[in-house]
């Protein structure tokens, strides 16, 4: 019954606060704009298939790859990279060579290099490429190593950046991992024969929809 109260009722309080907490402590830390969710409509896209703004927990990328394991030869892309809150925990914490982010909407776009300006000079990587651009039709550069989708699109459009993903790697062979946040489209990944669940990383949530929207995988591509 102690139990039951405790997950039911207690928990769910403790864990939003914590991430409103962490949220907010990073903005404050950084004077950097990149929390609250901004609705499809207010992106100003049309695609029904692209996902609202909603950042990843601070915590989240670091908890599925540890900073220990990237090198100096890693380059980070983070596809839909909003107000650039995953571009800035690359750019801060890891030794990546060079961190891109592709984001469609102006206004997030725009967010993201004011933020990736105000903490230039705190940032291991400096050089950050922010770019204003469909996922779907960029042309992903051939030295990226590790590859973000925090559930930034659906369906087909999620399918032909993966697509496009493996295909660089055919060109130009290398280790790609990829690291997947709310992955609702992992059977498609995994449909793709090419990848390789390494590591899970399950948000504690009271209802199944609810941690898996705060799940985050890595995998690596096989060839
Ligand atoms: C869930 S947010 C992810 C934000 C960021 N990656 C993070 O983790 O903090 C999804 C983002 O994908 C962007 N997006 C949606 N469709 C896109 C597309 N076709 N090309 C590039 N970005 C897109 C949205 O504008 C939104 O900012």
């Amino acid at each position: 019954m102690i139990g039951y109260v405790f997950e039911k009722v207690v928990k769910p309080p403790y864990v939003r606060a914590r991430r409103f907490v962490g949220n907010a402590l990073f903005d404050r830390r950084y004077h950097v704009e990149t929390d609250g969710e901004v609705s499809i409509a207010e992106l100003g896209l049309s695609d029904p298939r692209s996902v609202r703004y909603q950042p990843a927990g601070v915590m989240r990328l670091r908890r599925i790859l540890p900073p220990r394991e990237v090198s100096e030869d890693d380059v980070f892309i983070d596809f839909g990279s909003g107000k650039g809150r995953a571009v800035l925990q690359a750019a801060l914490h890891y030794p990546f060579r060079r961190v891109y982010g592709v984001e469609l909407s102006e206004r997030m776009h725009e967010i993201a290099q004011r933020n990736v300006e105000t903490c230039r000079n705190r940032l291991r990587c400096r050089d950050v490429r922010l770019i204003r651009a469909d996922a779907a039709t960029f042309d992903i550069p051939d030295e990226v190593t590790v590859a973000l989708f925090n559930n930034p699109f659906v369906g087909g459009l999620f399918e032909a950046v993966v697509a496009r993903l493996l295909e660089s790697v055919d060109r130009h062979p290398r280790r790609l991992r990829i690291v997947y946040g709310n992955p609702v489209e992992e059977d498609a990944l995994l449909r793709t024969g090419r990848v390789r669940p390494v590591r899970t990383l399950r948000g504690w949530r009271p209802e199944k929809e609810w941690a898996r929207s705060n799940a985050f995988r890595l995998y690596e591509v096989t060839r």
